[in-house]
Order: C-alpha cells, then sequence, then structure tokens
C-alpha cells in the first residue's frame, strides 16, 4: 500500500503502478486510465519525466518503462522488518520531503515515513537532494530524546554505521564514512543524512533522521548534482552480485535504524566509536575543515568518544563539533 492522495502525479500514479511491470501497454489503455484520448496520453505521458522517470514508445504497441520499476510497498516493508517496536510507518508516492512531512508532525516520535519522490528534498547546508520517483530510498524516522540536543552529538555518526550496516547486508563491504555523516564509496557519494532537532535544547527533544541512499539512480538520467556520486546497484552490478529489492533494503535500514536509535540513549556514541573508525574515510591525511568562510587545516586523527572530529594542527590537536563544518581531504 502507497500513500498518492497528497502527490500531483494524480492519475499519473495509477499510470506508474501498471508500467511498474516493464511491459508495454496501449495508448487506449493509458487514456482510460488518465481519461483523455488516445491522442492525448503522449502530452500526459511526457509530465512524467519531470518526476525522473523515462518512458519509450513502440509504434502498434504502445508505452512502457524499459526495465520496469521496482515500488515500494508499506505492507511489504512491515513484513520484512525484524524489529519489534511499535512503529507508525507509511509510505507516500510524494512528498515535499520526508524530514520536512515528519517536522510538520505534532509528535514525530516512532513515525517512520517513505516518499517514491520528493519535491523539495532536503540535504545538510541547504543543499537541494536530488530524489527521482522511485529509484532510490528517502527515508525519515522520528524519535524522542532526553538530555538535550549536546547527548546527541554523535548521534549522525552512529546513523552512518547504521547505513554502513546496511549496505554491507546488500553486498557492499568497502564503504567509508566522511565525518561528520556522508557515506561514500571510492570517494563517491552513496548515502547522506540530514538530522534535524526541535523540541527543547537542554531537555525532552523529538529528532528526526533522514536518510537518503542512491539505489538505482543513473548518471544518464541525472545531471544536476553537483558532487561525485554513485548508487548503490551499479556497485553491485560491476561485482554481478544480486540486486536486493527496494522494499528489503528499506526494511533492512530502518531495522538498522532502530536498534540504534533504540540504544542511543544509554550507550551514546561510544558504543560505535570503533565501527566508525574502522570505515572512517581520510584517515591520517591531511585535511581541511571549513566553517563559512574559515578554515583550518591538520591531519585527521580521528573521532572523540563524543564523536566530535580530532585534528592534529599547527597548534596542537583540536577538536571540532558538529554543525556546518564540511571536511575536504589534500591528498
Ligand atoms: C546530505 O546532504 O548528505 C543529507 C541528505 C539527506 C537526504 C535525505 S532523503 C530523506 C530525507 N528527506 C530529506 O529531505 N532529506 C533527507
Amino acid at each position: 500500500m502507497i500513500d498518492s492522495t497528497k502527490s500531483e502525479l494524480g492519475a499519473l500514479w495509477n499510470i506508474v503502478t501498471l508500467l511498474a511491470d516493464g511491459e508495454f501497454h496501449s495508448g487506449e489503455d493509458l487514456g482510460g486510465i488518465l481519461g483523455v484520448s488516445r491522442a492525448a496520453v503522449w502530452k500526459h505521458l511526457q509530465k512524467l519525466e519531470r518526476f525522473g522517470v523515462g518512458l519509450s514508445s513502440a509504434k502498434g504497441r504502445g508505452y512502457r518503462i524499459q526495465g520496469g520499476l521496482d515500488l515500494l510497498d508499506a505492507e511489504k516493508i512491515k513484513g520484512n522488518l525484524t524489529s519489534k517496536e511499535d512503529l507508525d510507518l507509511r509510505v507516500f508516492a510524494q512528498l515535499d520531503s520526508t524530514n520536512s512531512f515528519l517536522m510538520r508532525e505534532q509528535n514525530p516520535s516512532r513515525k517512520i515515513c517513505l516518499a517514491e519522490f520528493q519535491s523539495a528534498g532536503r540535504g545538510r547546508r541547504g543543499r537541494v537532494w536530488v530524489s527521482p520517483l522511485a529509484q532510490n530510498i528517502y527515508c525519515s524516522i522520528g524519535w524522542e530524546f532526553d538530555g538535550g540536543v549536546a547527548a546527541l552529538e554523535g548521534l549522525s555518526l552512529a546513523i552512518g554505521v547504521a547505513v554502513a550496516r546496511t549496505l554491507q547486508i546488500a553486498g557492499v563491504n568497502d564503504v567509508t564514512l566522511k565525518w561528520p555523516n556522508d557515506v561514500l564509496h571510492q570517494n563517491k557519494k552513496l548515502a547522506g543524512i540530514l538530522i534535524e532537532v526541535m523540541g527543547d535544547p537542554v531537555g525532552c527533544c523529538q529528532v528526526v533522521v533522514g536518510v537518503g541512499l542512491n539505489v538505482a539512480m543513473q548518471h544518464s538520467q541525472i545531471i544536476d548534482i553537483d558532487q561525485p556520486w554513485t548508487a548503490l546497484n551499479s556497485l553491485l552490478a560491476k561485482e554481478a552480485k544480486p540486486i536486493m529489492e527496494r522494499n528489503y533494503l528499506a526494511a533492512a535500514m530502518i531495522d538498522n535504524l532502530i536498534a540504534i536509535l533504540t540504544d542511543y540513549h544509554q550507550t551514546g556514541f561510544a558504543r560505535y566509536h570503533s565501527e566508525w573508525m574502522q570505515k572512517a574515510a581520510y584517515f591520517g591525511d591531511r585535511v581541511v575543515l571549513r566553517n563559512g568562510q574559515q578554515t583550518v587545516t591538520g591531519r585527521f586523527s580521528g573521532v572523540s568518544s563524543t564523536g566530535a572530529l580530532c585534528l592534529e594542527t599547527d597548534l596542537g590537536e583540536q577538536t571540532f563539533h558538529g554543525g556546518e563544518l564540511s571536511l575536504r581531504s589534500l591528498s
């Protein structure tokens, strides 16, 4: 089941579900679903391009989505979960952003939201998160924490560990984590994490953890991402490994996220420190840290038990905390 009520896709969503099988469907059938004549079908179908779906047509056969689409299904995801937590999980055809959706909820705690398409997907530092339809995973989970935001310093790093564990289950072992929370494969971005907090900064707060994982997105279709990136299925294909159905992948991701969110108030980041360090990108390299106009250069010597970045600089070892910092290797 998927909630298509908030979707501008409208009747086009029914077309997407039909064409997801990768087979040809006649203009007449599609026109019937859209409530338009056969001649007007193509004009309507072209709108799908805006959502990142490529269609092909053949005279006398109709239209198809080559290769089909592996659509998300809330019931299948729930059925694949091993987590026994009481969770409210919804899958939408389209949202502005799964994080924004949960941030608008009165009480987002223990709510999970996925979307097939985000019209305003958000990355860190005000960036756009490119979110084509039915190709990747866009997932957000709300969780309540007591103890204020300071206790959450290492949470985004721990969430990186959850994503890396999920990728390992899917068949990719050589993922690296770039402080604070980029998930990379051979220096190309594979997943991103956006954590937002609301509530009392020194008491009870609600956290929304958003994860975007590139799954089936292809370079031939996407031109507007301004950093090197890669996607899970292309990595698996290169190694002739089987591709994981997105409903299993989403369930594995949610299980790994929930496992960390459930324990985090007791364990803090310390529990995940060594796992994070084993995957640390640029460890031992000379790096530059940017915060707005300011930069600091040093050797990346690791992260503290609370998740702060440690650099050996000309002034000695210095630690840096989350926020708007970005890390670039100089090697
Ligand atoms: C980054 O800049 O690396 C963070 C990207 C986070 C993207 C995810 S997709 C699901 C959730 N909804 C959003 O709008 N953003 C996060």
